[in-house]
């Protein structure tokens, strides 16, 4: 079926505040952030990206390596290192625009409302305090407890939370595990009770079966707490279980976003459909993974076209010359590729 052509340039919508019954947490509307640095041609590492996250829903960002996905969650919550501009676009938090938000209204969001488990933040525990006072820290120092409440009993909850026993709060980082420490840092991410949860490749280092047990722990903790999730990976497999929608990055770009059926049973763009091909299928254990051959492009030295076109099996004349818009393919897909428009 060929894809509707979505307007990017057309005047900022107002946000949805609402979609299938479920309020509507987060909408990222044509989302571009740019790395400016002097003398040097900009890196146009995120361009015209949309999304929304509902209430309670987990959705799976994917991409490879340096397509983005750091980019944008950090400009969702103003956290972007100095070169780094967001030069259009809008976030909205339940409505509200954060990308005009002031430092102290933003603080009051950040952590609050949506917090962010860092890149590579189970790495940087300070070795010499305890996991206990560091989660201490993080309590202090963003959450409003009760009278009642106190710091260390707020601690053994949010480790109980996470399935780390009270005694382990006396423990240093390096007694714990890699699992443990990223069961830690998502406590500190629970600190102030937050609707949203950003983890950004919380799985990447650890083995398969701590990978799968995080992941459950995530699920889980959205199920109780009624939290929202964005899962940043660049495994699509990992996200094939427990995600309600997949956003796939390609260089910069939203290559497909749709529910998590249709991006496992029919993608539409070739980029999503060769990331599944990578994706071992267990009724056939024999068949070879297949490895997309090449690299995703520089993003200071985008190519014309569609920025998969160089290594796309698919790409046809107009793929290398013309860049292809994001086109509507159903109530909740979009994929930007010029075979949608000729209904492939
Ligand atoms: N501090 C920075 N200064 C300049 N350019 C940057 C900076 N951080 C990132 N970039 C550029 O933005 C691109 C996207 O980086 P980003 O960290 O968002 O990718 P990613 O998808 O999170 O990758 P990974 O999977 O490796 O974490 C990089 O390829 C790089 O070109
Ligand atoms: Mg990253």
């Amino acid at each position: 079926m060929p894809g509707r052509p979505v307007i990017q340039d057309e005047a900022p919508a107002a946000p949805v505040l609402e979609q299938d019954g479920q309020p509507v947490l987060l909408e990222v509307q044509n989302l571009s952030i740019h790395y400016i640095i002097e003398d040097q041609a900009p890196a146009r590492a995120v361009e015209n990206v949309s999304f929304r996250l509902r209430q309670g829903e987990l959705l799976g960002l994917v991409g490879e390596s340096g397509c983005g996905k750091t980019t944008l969650m950090l400009a969702l919550l103003q956290l972007l290192p100095a070169a780094g501009q967001i030069t259009g676009g809008k976030v909205y938090f339940k409505g509200q625009d954060l990308t005009a938000m002031n430092e102290e209204a933003l603080s009051q969001v950040r952590w609050n409302d949506i917090s962010i488990i860092f890149q590579g933040a189970m790495n940087a525990l300070n070795p010499v305090r305890t996991v206990g006072d560091q989660i201490a820290e993080a309590i202090i120092k963003h959450a409003t407890l009760s009278p009642a409440e106190n710091v260390d009993a707020r601690v053994v909850e949010l480790l109980d939370l996470v399935g780390i026993a009270a005694d382990h709060k006396e423990h240093y980082p390096h007694q714990y595990s890699g699992g443990m420490r990223q069961r830690a840092m998502i406590a500190m991410a629970l600190a102030c009770n937050p609707q949203v949860v950003i983890a950004d490749e919380p799985t990447t280092a650890l083995d398969v079966m701590i990978q799968a047990q995080i992941l459950e722990l995530l699920d889980n903790l959205r199920k109780k707490l009624g939290l929202s999730i964005i899962f940043v990976t660049h495994d699509l497999g990992v996200v094939a279980e427990m995600c309600d929608a997949v956003l796939v990055m390609y260089g910069g770009v939203t290559a497909e976003y749709a529910d998590v059926d249709t991006i496992y049973n029919a993608p539409r763009h070739p980029y999503t459909q060769e990331l599944l091909k990578a994706f071992p299928d267990l009724s056939k254990p024999d068949k070879r993974l297949a490895s997309i051959p090449g690299y995703p492009p520089r993003l200071d030295d985008l190519p014309a076209g569609c920025r998969f076109a160089p290594r796309c099996p698919l790409a046809m004349e107009r793929c290398h010359t013309e860049q292809p818009a994001l086109h509507i393919l159903g109530e909740n897909h979009v994929a930007s590729c010029h075979l949608v428009e000729a209904g492939a």
